[in-house]
């Protein structure tokens, strides 16, 4: 785990500070945790998905792509359905092509076919462990988290999707180091979930990273540590809202233990 762990920690610049994991570990808060978490699952397939229609296939792929999504945003969206989805994670019809247009396209459709069938499968993981202790799925707020990283994506091509790629580097690796990080604070089910899922994460920050380099075609280090910073700062300061993502829960934050934390390593 540890050798799993050690790049994470190193691209992160911050670690998840310890008043986050005091909160997040309180009973009380159990429900908005594994909702959110939940939410966060379907969010990461969405987003995925979107990039690859936005910049890969062509209409009946998208449509077959829109397809496998739809069960599952039925049920969080529109209350359809008892949220049993069988296996269908890996419920594509056909083998999605890119349509040659792009320069990393099939790359982007290779890796991001897999991380949607993945998340929808992490979703099905979180939304069972809730069923199975009476937690309703429910519509939250989302957190500032990625909407704080998606407001610094340039407007230009190629540098948006490089940037929202980066971007998709810092919520996945977060997300693992979070995963990591709460475990041992968790009952055994959990703790046994959340370290099973620390795998196909750490594997998914390092897709969206190596497809960010890939499309920039040369070293892009600067305008990773740059959104580096800006998710520090979003994992670092108070936040008013409790979340996966979130920053330091508000009425706990204590600003010179947050300042003395400022090492990820
Ligand atoms: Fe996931
Ligand atoms: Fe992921």
């Amino acid at each position: 785990m540890q050798q799993l762990l050690a790049p994470i920690h190193q691209f992160l610049q911050f670690k998840t500070p310890e008043q986050w994991i005091a909160f997040a570990k309180q009973p009380d808060n159990l429900s908005v945790l594994l909702i959110d978490h939940c939410n966060c699952e379907l969010k990461a397939a969405q987003t995925a998905m979107l990039l690859i229609r936005k910049y890969a296939v062509d209409k009946d792929n998208a449509d077959e792509l829109l397809a496998w999504l739809k069960p599952y945003e039925d049920f969080v969206y529109r209350g359809i359905g008892e949220g049993q989805f069988n296996g269908q994670h890996n419920g594509l019809k056909r083998v999605i092509k890119a349509n040659g247009e792009h320069p990393i396209g099939d790359d982007l459709v290779n890796k991001m076919v897999l991380l949607i069938k993945e998340e929808l499968h992490h979703f099905q993981q979180v939304l069972e462990i809730m069923q199975a202790r009476d937690i309703d799925y429910q519509n939250l707020t989302a957190s500032r988290y990625a909407r704080g990283l998606m407001k610094h994506v340039k407007t230009h091509e190629p540098q948006t999707l490089i940037d929202k790629l980066i971007c998709g580097a810092y919520i996945e690796a977060r997300s693992c180091e979070r995963f990591a990080a709460l475990a041992p604070h968790l009952d055994e089910e959990l703790q046994r979930f959340y370290i099973s899922l620390l795998r196909s994460e750490a594997r998914h920050y390092q897709d969206y990273l190596t497809l960010a380099e890939k499309l920039a075609g040369k070293d892009i280090s600067d305008r990773v540590r740059y959104f580096g910073q800006v998710e520090a700062e979003l994992v670092s300061t108070v936040d008013n809202e409790f979340r996966f993502h979130s920053g330091v829960p508000q009425g706990v934050a204590r600003q010179s233990e947050v300042a003395q934390d400022r090492s990820c390593a």
